[in-house]
C-alpha cells in the first residue's frame, strides 16, 4: 500500500481522491429514531452521515465520493452547494461545463467518449431523475453543476449497491494532458450525504414499513413437477391468504450463477367471504406476479411480470443478488376500487425453484461448455493489481495470459450455433480496473463475444458485446473497442464494476473440428487501457477506505483523452 501511494503522489496534480461513506451496525444505535407511520411504529435510523468540506476544483480537476448503500438503506440524502451556477439557457461548451455524474458500482468516466456527452442532461438535478434504467452500457447520468444540489432519493428510486459520484471541472481530451497551463475558473463545492435505512431488514421500503417474507433455497427441494432435464432444482413452498386488495412481497437470494428461476403458484382458492361463502370460479381472476432484481417492484417498474394463476413466470439467466418478487390478486394496472368490493380472499402455495445446471455446464438445456476462470496476478505488472484469467484446464500452462480456445468450445448445438461460457471474478477492490478481452486466429474470426455482469449472457440478455466492426457495443461509454480486424479482435470494458461476469462466446458448431486453425482468446484486468497509448502515465490511488483502487492516465503535453489517445494541437493550447 506504501508502494502504491508513493507512487502515485509523486504526481503534483493528483486530484483523484475517493471518500467513502461507510456504514456500520452501531449507528444505529447513535442515530435510531423512531417514525409513527399510519400503520404503527417502524423505524428507520441513520445509517451513516458525512460532511464533506469546502473542496477547490481547478480546472479539469475531478473529485468522486463513493457511497454505499446496503441492501436495507431507506433514503440517501444529497445536499451539496457549490460556487458555481450554470445558466442552463446559455451553455456553450461543454468541455469546460462544472459537472456532477452518478454511476452505480464504478466510478463515472463522462469523457470516453465524445459522443456520450449526448448523455448529459441539460436540465437541474431532481429527485425524479433517478430509477427506471439499470443498462449497464448507459447507466451514468451527468448534469451541470448547480450552485445547489439537494436530493432525496428512495430504495425505490435507486438500488443498493456502491453508487459513486463524480464532481468535474470540465471533461474532454483536456482533463487528463498535462496540465501545465490551467485555463479556465476553478470552483468550490462542499456537501453533505446522509445514508437513513430501515432497522428491520425484513421491513423494508421508502417508510420501512413493507413487510418482507424471506424465502430461502433448500437443496434437498424436489419440485412436484419434476423432469425439468439435467437441472438440479433449489426451491421451496409457502402458503398465503391475501385480501383481494393486498399484496405480499418476498426476497429471494441467488447466490451462484443459475439458469432459470420458476415461480409458480399452486392450490389457488378464491374465497367470497360474505355472500357464497365457498370457491369461486378463479379463471376469471389473476394473481400478479412482479418481480425486480436488487429493489422493491413498483407499478411502472419491474423486470418481469406473469398472471401466475395462468402460468409459471420464468425468468430465465437471472442476475446474482437479491430478487423481490410482489404478488397481487389485481393486475397493478387495474383499477383497485372495483376489486376491492368483491370482498375476496385469495389463497395460493408459492413454489420457487432456482434450477441451475452440472458444474461444467450452462445454457437453458444444460447443453453448453462452462469455464470457471481462475485469477493469476502478473508477475510484472505495469501497475500494481493487474491479473489474467485462464481455465483450470491441463492443457493451459499458466506462463501465459493467453489460452486455446479450440478445445473449450461447445460440442452440442441445438442450431447453427452453439455457446461457449466463462466466468471470472473481479474482487470488489480492483473496481476501478478495466477488463481487456482478445481474441486472436489464424483464420477470419467468425464468432461473437457476450459479457453480462452478474449472469450468463444471452442474444437477448447482455450488457455489452461484440460482433463484428459494425456491431458491438460501440457507442456505449463503458466499451471500447481498439482492434476489430478480420483475425483479431481486442475491446475493454472501462471500469468494470466488482463481481461475477459471464462471457459467452457464440460461435458457429463447424469450428471445434478445425483444430488446425488456432485461435486463443485472452481476458484480463488491466489497470489503465493501452498503456495510455503510450502517450502517459498511469496513475492509481487507493481510496480513503483502502478498499478500492483506481487508475486513470495522467497524458503527456501533446496528448489527451482518458486513454491519451487523442492528439492535441498545442500551438494554440485549445483543441
Ligand atoms: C470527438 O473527438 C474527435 C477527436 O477529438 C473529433 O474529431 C470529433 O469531432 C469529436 N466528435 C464529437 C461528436 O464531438
Ligand atoms: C428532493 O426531495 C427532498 C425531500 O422531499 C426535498 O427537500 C428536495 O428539495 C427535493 N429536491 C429536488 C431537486 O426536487
Ligand atoms: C452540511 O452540514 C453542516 C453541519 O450540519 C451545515 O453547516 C452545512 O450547511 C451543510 N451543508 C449543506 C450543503 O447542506
Ligand atoms: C407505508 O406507509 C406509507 C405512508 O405512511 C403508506 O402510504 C403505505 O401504504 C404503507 N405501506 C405499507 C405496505 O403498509
Ligand atoms: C395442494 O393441495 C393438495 C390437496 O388438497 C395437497 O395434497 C398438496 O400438498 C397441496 N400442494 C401444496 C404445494 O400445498
Ligand atoms: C369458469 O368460467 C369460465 C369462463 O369465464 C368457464 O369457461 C369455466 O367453465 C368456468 N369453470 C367452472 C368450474 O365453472
Ligand atoms: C394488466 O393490465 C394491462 C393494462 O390494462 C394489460 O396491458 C396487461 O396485459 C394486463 N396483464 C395481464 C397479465 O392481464
Ligand atoms: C364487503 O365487506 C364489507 C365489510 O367487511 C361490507 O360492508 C360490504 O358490503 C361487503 N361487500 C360485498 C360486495 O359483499
Ligand atoms: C432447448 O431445447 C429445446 C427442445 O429440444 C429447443 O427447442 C430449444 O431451442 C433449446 N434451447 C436452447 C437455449 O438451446
Ligand atoms: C468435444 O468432443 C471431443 C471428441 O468428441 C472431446 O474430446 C472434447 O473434450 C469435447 N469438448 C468439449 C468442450 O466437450
Ligand atoms: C456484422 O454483424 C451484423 C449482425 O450480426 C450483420 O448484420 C452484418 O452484416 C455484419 N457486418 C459485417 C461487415 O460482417
Ligand atoms: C464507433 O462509433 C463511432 C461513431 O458512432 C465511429 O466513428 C467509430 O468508427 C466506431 N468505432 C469502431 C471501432 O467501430
Amino acid at each position: 500500500m506504501f508502494l502504491i501511494l508513493g507512487h502515485s503522489c509523486s504526481n503534483f496534480f493528483l486530484v483523484f481522491l475517493v471518500f467513502t461513506v461507510t456504514c456500520f451496525k452501531s449507528c444505529w444505535v447513535l442515530y435510531g429514531e423512531q417514525v409513527q407511520g399510519g400503520d404503527g411504529p417502524h423505524k428507520s435510523a441513520t445509517l451513516s452521515s458525512f460532511i464533506y468540506a469546502t473542496t477547490v476544483l481547478k480546472p479539469y480537476e475531478w473529485r468522486y465520493i463513493s457511497v454505499d448503500l446496503p441492501p436495507w438503506f431507506s433514503s440517501v440524502t444529497i445536499a451539496l452547494e457549490s460556487s458555481i451556477g450554470v445558466d442552463l439557457k446559455r451553455i456553450g461548451k461543454v468541455s469546460t461545463l462544472p459537472m456532477i455524474c452518478f454511476r452505480e458500482g464504478s466510478p463515472p468516466l463522462p469523457d470516453v467518449y465524445n459522443t456520450s456527452l449526448t448523455g448529459l442532461v441539460i436540465d437541474r438535478i431532481s429527485n425524479s431523475s433517478f430509477g427506471g434504467s439499470q443498462d449497464l452500457q448507459m447507466v451514468e447520468k451527468c448534469y451541470p453543476m448547480q450552485k445547489s444540489v439537494s436530493l432525496m432519493l428512495t430504495n425505490e428510486q435507486i438500488r443498493p449497491g456502491i453508487w459513486y459520484f463524480g464532481l468535474f471541472n470540465g471533461i474532454g481530451p483536456l482533463r487528463t494532458q498535462s496540465k501545465m497551463i490551467n485555463r479556465g475558473h476553478s470552483y468550490s463545492f462542499s456537501g453533505n450525504i446522509t445514508v437513513e435505512g430501515c432497522t428491520n431488514s425484513a421491513m423494508l421500503g421508502k417508510f420501512c414499513n413493507q413487510t418482507i417474507s424471506l424465502l430461502s433455497c433448500s437443496d434437498t427441494y424436489i419440485s412436484p413437477e419434476s423432469g425439468i432435464a439435467n437441472m438440479t432444482p433449489c426451491g421451496g413452498t409457502e402458503e398465503s391468504c391475501l385480501d383481494v386488495a393486498g399484496s405480499k412481497v418476498y426476497s429471494l437470494d441467488v447466490v451462484s450463477i443459475a439458469e432459470k428461476i420458476i415461480i409458480t403458484a399452486l392450490n389457488i382458492t378464491f374465497t367470497q367471504s360474505q355472500r357464497s361463502n365457498g370457491a369461486i370460479n378463479s379463471s376469471g381472476h389473476s394473481l400478479m406476479c412482479y418481480v425486480r432484481h436488487g429493489t422493491l417492484p413498483q407499478p411502472q417498474l419491474y423486470d418481469y411480470f406473469a398472471d401466475i394463476n395462468r402460468s409459471p413466470l420464468v425468468i430465465p439467466l437471472p442476475r446474482l443478488g437479491r430478487w423481490y418478487i410482489k404478488i397481487l390478486p389485481a393486475n397493478l394496472s387495474e383499477s383497485t376500487s372495483a376489486i376491492q368490493e368483491m370482498n375476496t380472499t385469495i389463497c395460493y402455495s408459492l413454489e420457487w425453484q432456482v434450477l441451475r445446471c452440472p458444474a461444467d455446464k450452462a445454457g437453458l438445456n444444460c447443453t453448453t461448455a462452462k469455464y470457471t476462470l481462475q485469477t493469476f496476478l502478473k508477475r510484472t505488472p505495469y501497475v500494481a493489481f493487474e491479473s489474467y484469467y485462464l481455465p483450470i484446464s491441463g492443457e493451459v500452462s499458466s506462463g501465459s495470459a493467453s489460452f486455446p480456445l479450440g478445445p473449450l468450445l461447445s460440442n452440442s448445438s441445438d442450431g447453427d450455433y452453439t455457446w461457449t461460457f466463462f466466468l471470472l471474478d473481479i474482487p470488489d477492490g480492483a473496481a476501478g480496473g478495466n477488463i481487456h478481452v482478445r481474441v486472436t486466429s489464424e483464420a477470419k474470426i467468425s464468432g461473437e463475444i457476450y459479457a453480462r455482469y452478474g449472469g450468463f449472457p444471452s442474444l437477448s440478455n447482455w450488457d455489452y458485446f461484440y460482433s463484428n466492426s459494425t456491431s458491438n457495443s460501440n457507442g456505449s461509454m463503458f466499451f471500447k473497442l481498439y482492434d476489430a480486424s478480420d483475425k483479431s479482435v481486442s475491446f475493454y470494458i472501462i471500469y468494470a464494476r466488482g463481481g461475477t461476469w459471464g462471457f459467452g462466446l457464440r460461435h458457429p458448431i463447424s469450428n471445434r473440428h478445425s483444430s488446425t486453425v488456432e485461435t486463443t482468446m485472452s481476458i484480463s484486468l488491466e489497470r489503465c487501457p493501452e498503456k495510455c497509448s503510450s502517450h502517459g502515465a498511469c496513475k492509481s490511488v487507493l481510496d480513503s477506505s483502502g478498499l478500492t483502487f483506481y487508475s486513470f492516465c495522467d497524458c503527456d503535453r501533446r496528448n489527451g483523452g482518458f486513454d491519451c489517445s487523442v492528439e492535441l494541437v498545442s500551438s494554440s493550447g485549445i483543441c
